[in-house]
């Protein structure tokens, strides 16, 4: 295991263009994740737990268009999120690891983009899930990548291994149980457990590829440091994804989902 965290290792909260890099994600994502928090039933009344909540566009969307009556937003870095806070929207600067957390108990409890990145993540699906009233939803999005297994070579794939690679060994991201997220909710006793993978369109210009593009120029050193890629195959990445040439199933999102009894 690496002993590399989330925010110190990699993707430091104070970098300039951090909440920039978040907030593109958020724009693509947050359609898909509200549409299935909609679906789900999540309204007025409840009582929410946003996990590693980043700007805060999932907190402000249950607050704001799903009438929620609590929000409680969690991020280890709240610094962009403290002008969000009111009396219905909460911001708890913790770590989620922190075995002393108690928060009290939800209606929904949702985490993106969160524990992939938390080599912990089964103990921590087991600690959400605990934290569900009775009838509450556990709502769990992680990236997934279908990659193109034809192609081995070029710079797009290349640049995308070796940061795959590079974030397991700097801070223990792994996507390799993402697809599991449905067997460990049933092994936590959920129930009404399905889940679905959403890939956006991957567009030159778009919030997506500016992700993507933000998030390889911040990884360079470590990108480097895989041996799988030097400066000149990034540049040729990048330049890719931001050209009319650009043709890729990017990666996507799974949403897993499952109620406590
Ligand atoms: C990739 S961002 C995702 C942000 C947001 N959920 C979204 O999808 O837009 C990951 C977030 O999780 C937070 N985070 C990482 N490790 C954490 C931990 N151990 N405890 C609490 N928050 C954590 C980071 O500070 C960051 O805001």
């Amino acid at each position: 295991m690496t002993d590399g965290r989330y925010g110190e290792d990699l993707f430091e909260p104070g970098h300039p263009e951090e909440a920039e890099r978040i907030d593109a994600g958020a724009l693509v994502y947050d359609p898909v994740t509200t549409r299935r928090l909609r679906a789900l039933g999540t309204g007025p009344g409840s009582r929410c737990l946003e996990v590693g909540a980043g700007t805060g566009t999932v907190a402000r969307w249950l607050l704001e268009e799903a009438g929620a009556a609590e929000v409680v937003a969690l991020d280890r870095e709240t610094a962009g999120l403290a002008a969000l806070a009111e009396p219905r929207l909460r911001v708890v600067t913790a770590d989620l690891t922190d075995e002393s957390l108690r928060l009290g108990s939800f209606d929904l409890i949702h985490a993106r983009f969160v524990l992939m990145h938390l080599p912990e993540r089964r103990r921590l699906v087991a600690r959400l899930a605990q934290w569900l009233n009775p009838g509450g939803w556990l709502v769990l999005g992680d990236a997934l990548e279908v990659p193109d297994a034809l192609d081995v070579a070029s710079a797009y794939r290349r640049v995308m291994d070796a940061m795959w690679q590079a974030l397991r060994t700097t801070i223990g991201t792994d996507t390799s149980s993402v697809p599991a997220y449905p067997h460990f909710l049933r092994e936590e006793g959920l129930r009404n457990v399905a889940a679905e993978l959403v890939c956006p369109p991957l567009v030159a210009g778009s919030p997506l590829a500016r992700f993507w593009s933000e998030t390889w120029n911040r990884m360079r050193p470590a990108l480097e440091e895989t041996g799988r890629v030097d400066a000149s195959v990034i540049d040729e990445a990048l330049d890719y994804l931001a050209s009319p040439r650009l043709a890729e199933l990017g990666p996507g999102m799974v949403l897993a989902w499952g109620r406590r009894g």
